[in-house]
């Protein structure tokens, strides 16, 4: 299976994926957690998107495709991926398109997870991340069990520099301006499945795996 997960910041892409991931025994791609790992290495990548990344701004096009293309070279991939987060850009879905062309793949299915604005800045005010491991909480729907601290690993938990409420209102517009487009593009494709996710965590969690399950794992072809 070959899914791309998509979706405003914050309408909770990582969670989703994590369970798929999961469930389907396939990887998660997140170019937001590979583009934070460069970060946290200091690599020269890491610190060019930085700048980007700080503003709620898109890393250029060039970067993230290199981040991609070294993702999906790993063999595990060679059974499926869930891409979360990328594409962003039409440039994006095309080099996405070129690279699986040259692999003899193609993206199965596009699942677009539907939030309100408010919403999402509820879950992302709320939302820690362990500077160590990279596990995902929240403060109100899933607490760690001591405060602050990482049940996974004993790190410390942070607010994302850019879940900083300025920082969110411009991943937003920018979410609007230059990724709507994408969706666009696999919707003339006939790629596409809406997924409501309002609701807890079960319920979504619940409602990708019954649309998946009733596509047949997104093999056959949609419409
Ligand atoms: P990235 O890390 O991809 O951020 P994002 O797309 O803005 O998405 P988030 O990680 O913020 O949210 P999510 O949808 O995964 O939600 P989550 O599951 O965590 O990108 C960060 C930056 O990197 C970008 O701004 C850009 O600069 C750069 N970048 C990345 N990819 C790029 C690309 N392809 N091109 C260019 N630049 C790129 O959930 C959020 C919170 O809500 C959590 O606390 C969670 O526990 C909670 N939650 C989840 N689901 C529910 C639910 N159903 N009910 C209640 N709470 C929930």
């Amino acid at each position: 299976m070959h899914l791309i997960i998509f979706g405003p910041p914050g309408s909770g892409k990582g969670t989703v994926s994590e369970e798929v991931a999961k469930v389907y025994g396939i990887p998660h791609i997140s170019t937001g957690d590979l583009l934070r790992e460069h970060i946290s290495k200091k690599t020269a990548l890491g610190m060019k998107a930085k700048e980007y990344m700080d503003r709620g701004e898109l890393v250029p096009d060039e970067l993230v495709n290199e981040v991609l293309k070294d993702a999906l070279s790993r063999s595990e991939c060679k059974r499926g991926f869930i891409l979360d987060g990328y594409p962003r850009t039409l440039t994006q879905a095309e080099e996405l398109e070129k690279i699986l062309s040259n692999l003899g793949l193609h993206i199965d299915c596009v699942l677009n997870l539907n939030v309100s604005d408010e919403e999402i800045v509820k879950r992302l005010s709320t939302r820690r991340v362990c500077k160590v491991c990279g596990a995902v909480y929240n403060l109100i729907t899933n607490p760690p069990k001591v405060e602050g601290v990482c049940d996974r690993c004993g790190g410390t938990l942070i607010l994302r520099d850019d879940d900083k409420p300025d920082i969110v209102k411009s991943r937003l517009q920018t979410y609007v301006k230059m990724s709507a487009p994408v969706l666009n593009y696999y919707v003339a494709r006939n790629k596409v499945l809406d997924i409501d996710g309002s609701g807890d965590v079960v319920t979504v969690k619940a409602r990708v795996l019954r649309i998946l399950e009733e596509k047949g794992g997104c093999k056959a072809a949609l419409g």
